[in-house]
């Protein structure tokens, strides 16, 4: 079983990468499943509908998202209807959608749970007391557990990594836009990554205009974000081979595509 993952999308600049690249990383890796987290992909703050369907078209079985995922009013309109989107789990219990979903790949089902930190974050549920109760639930149905850890602290990131090593397939960070390079399999077969990275606009700051952020920085004072349309761009994303029969991580591989690291096919 071969995971792809892609990184937090931002705006049209990220989708464009994932409609060039994502056919590209499938034929040259052939993953079984591919997960695209998309919170930021509908100009940099939340999803639409046709975002997502797109993502699905080509060639994504699951969407997650994180902190942004109610940015875009469009999705109280269509997220009960989306079976493959899949937003924080820890949000409170009533909240509109799912925090895991499951996939089928032939006979073989892989879990996907979405969770979001809260060290420099929105106080919501704990993400290590949904994580026991859903990948209990999940390991009754199957070995194959993906976790897209949505979080600000590295520390956070890593915790929730020891916590489920052993219990899940791998736990990734996201939501940082920064691809680390400390990807490893942890003692107890766990595959995990502190932050895939972002897929969008590379000559911006976390995927925004970078003027607008240093404003913000030089003078304090208020700036509006917005995503460049044009310029350079990236796509971030991390393979992950999981073992058959145990859903425990046998090899990892970082993905970033951009002028300074071209892809090869
Ligand atoms: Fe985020």
């Amino acid at each position: 079983m071969h995971i792809l993952f892609v990184g937090d999308v931002v705006g049209s600049p990220g989708r464009d990468m994932v409609h060039e690249y994502v056919p590209k990383l499938k034929e040259k890796y052939r993953p079984h499943v591919t997960i695209i987290n998309g919170e930021n992909a509908a100009g940099g703050k939340g999803i639409t509908e046709k975002i997502y369907r797109g993502f699905l078209e080509v060639g994504a079985q699951a969407v997650t998202l994180g902190n942004h995922t109610w940015d875009n009013r469009e999705i109280f309109e269509f997220i009960d209807d989306a079976k493959y989107l899949v937003r924080p789990a820890n949000f409170p219990a009533d909240n509109p959608g799912k925090g895991m979903v499951y996939l089928k790949f032939n006979q073989v089902e892989i879990a996907v749970i979405s969770l979001q930190g809260r060290t420099f974050m929105p106080t919501i549920d704990c993400p290590f007391k949904k994580a026991d109760e859903l990948v209990t639930e999940a390991r009754e149905r199957t070995p194959f557990i993906f976790v897209d850890m949505h979080a600000e602290a590295t520390s956070e990131k890593q915790a929730m990594g020891w916590y489920l090593d052993g219990r899940v397939s791998a736990v990734i960070g996201t939501h940082t836009h920064v691809q680390t390079a400390d990807e490893r399999i942890l003692p107890g077969g766990t595959g995990y990554l502190s932050d895939v990275g972002m897929t969008g606009p590379y000559d911006g700051i976390l995927g925004v205009e970078r003027e607008a952020v240093l404003k913000r920085f030089i003078t304090s004072l208020p700036s509006r974000f917005e995503v460049p349309k044009e310029g350079r761009a990236q796509l971030s994303a991390v393979r992950i081979e999981l073992d058959g029969k145990t859903g425990f991580a046998k090899k990892m591989e970082r993905i970033l595509i951009n002028d300074d690291h071209p892809f090869y096919s």
